[in-house]
């Protein structure tokens, strides 16, 4: 009755694993660790290190464990990486994930939460974006999710694979245990708690000049507590017979960048002094989700998802974890055959 999770290590996965567990879900985990935390993983959870390329790992993970379903995060998210790299983004996020979604296939798992990205829908046209908005992604790394989006929604008309792709907005936040720890980290919390810990000068601030109140972009920034529980509400819909669905994630309100500093100054008393500078390539004044489509579908609703509490908790995570995930112990992992 185990649910593989892919990418446990990561981000989002080791919140998602940290609450399954609660659930009293048994897991295991298959993550090569090449952006991941061996110590973001509690020591009693199976972990395989490996690739989900690795078609023979992933049929002895299932063997081994007993899988039943699986949610799938293991995936490389760097949009300017996958724009000067494309050739490892397809490989790694769509390639192999075809590897994956074979090794379940044949052995007879139809159960698939998968996590997509805002990042499919390209330039918004309208806001706020819901999910029959046109996919037209601007970077490689949207392209490699849209390409197993298109994959994911043929093996269920197919081979009746069931799935939820569950098109996450910002991501941000942390539980008590698990927080966001990057390298490099791009996303605009870590980087404006860095400089409230003294380790870094300034906020680089991409853009003043758009269309938007204080002229800097707006994203919409959904605690990973609340993601996480999202990917137990779709398995649970899954398991319930629910139909396979795209669906955004997102808390449905959008906040600039300097709403963020200026709601991190208060938090963590610091005066985040922050650098100006031109816009990046491709980065849309803002992308805020609709999410009632997910709020109907898995009878969820966002809990912790205003700015402040998210703030919050990844402050208390940075300043608990100064410099990130402590260093992992020799490998302890059940990598070898
Ligand atoms: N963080 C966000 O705001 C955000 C937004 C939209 C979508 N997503 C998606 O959510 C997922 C998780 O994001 P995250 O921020 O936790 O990322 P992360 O980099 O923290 O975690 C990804 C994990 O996958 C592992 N991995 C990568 N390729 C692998 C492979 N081929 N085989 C095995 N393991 C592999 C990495 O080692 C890492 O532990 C990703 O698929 C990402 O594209 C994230």
């Amino acid at each position: 009755m185990t649910i593989l999770v892919t990418g446990g290590a990561g981000y989002i996965g080791s919140v998602t694993v940290e609450q399954l567990r609660q659930a009293g879900r048994p897991v295991a985990i298959l993550d090569n660790l090449s952006r991941g935390h061996q110590t973001a993983i509690p020591p009693d959870v199976p972990l395989y290190v490996g690739d989900i390329g690795d078609r023979a790992l992933v049929r002895r993970v299932i063997r081994e464990q007993g899988v039943v379903a699986c949610i799938h995060f293991a995936a490389l998210a760097l949009v300017p990486e996958s724009v000067e790299q494309p050739a490892l983004y397809y490989d790694n996020n769509a390639y192999r994930c075809q590897t994956l979604l074979d090794a379940l296939r044949e052995a007879g798992i139809g159960r698939f939460v998968f996590s997509s990205t805002c990042a499919t829908y390209g330039l918004p046209r309208a806001i706020p974006i819901a999910e029959d908005h046109p996919q037209q992604p601007i970077t490689p790394y949207g392209w490699s999710k849209l390409f197993v989006e298109r994959m994911l929604a043929d093996y269920d008309r197919a081979y009746g694979l069931r799935f939820v792709a569950l098109r996450y907005f910002n991501a941000a936040g942390a539980t008590a245990d698990r927080g966001e720890d990057h390298e490099p980290e791009t996303h605009l919390i870590p980087n404006v708690l860095r400089v409230a810990l003294g380790k870094a000068e300034a906020v680089q601030v991409y853009g003043g000049d758009y269309p938007t109140p204080d002229g800097t972009a707006i994203r919409d920034y959904i605690h990973v507590a609340d993601l996480a529980a999202a990917h137990v509400a779709a398995l649970d819909a899954l398991t319930a017979g629910q139909p396979s669905a795209f669906l955004n994630l997102g808390a449905g309100r959008g906040h600039s960048v300097l709403e963020v500093i200026d709601a991190a100054r208060r938090i963590t008393g610091h005066s985040i002094p922050v650098r100006v500078g031109s816009r990046r390539l491709g980065d849309p004044p803002q992308l805020v989700a609709d999410p009632r489509a997910a709020q109907g579908y898995l009878d969820w609703r966002p809990a912790v998802s205003d700015l402040e509490h998210i703030i919050a908790s990844a402050w208390r995570w940075h300043c608990r974890y100064p410099n990130g995930y402590p260093k992992a112990e020799p490998l302890r992992a059940v990598s070898e055959p």
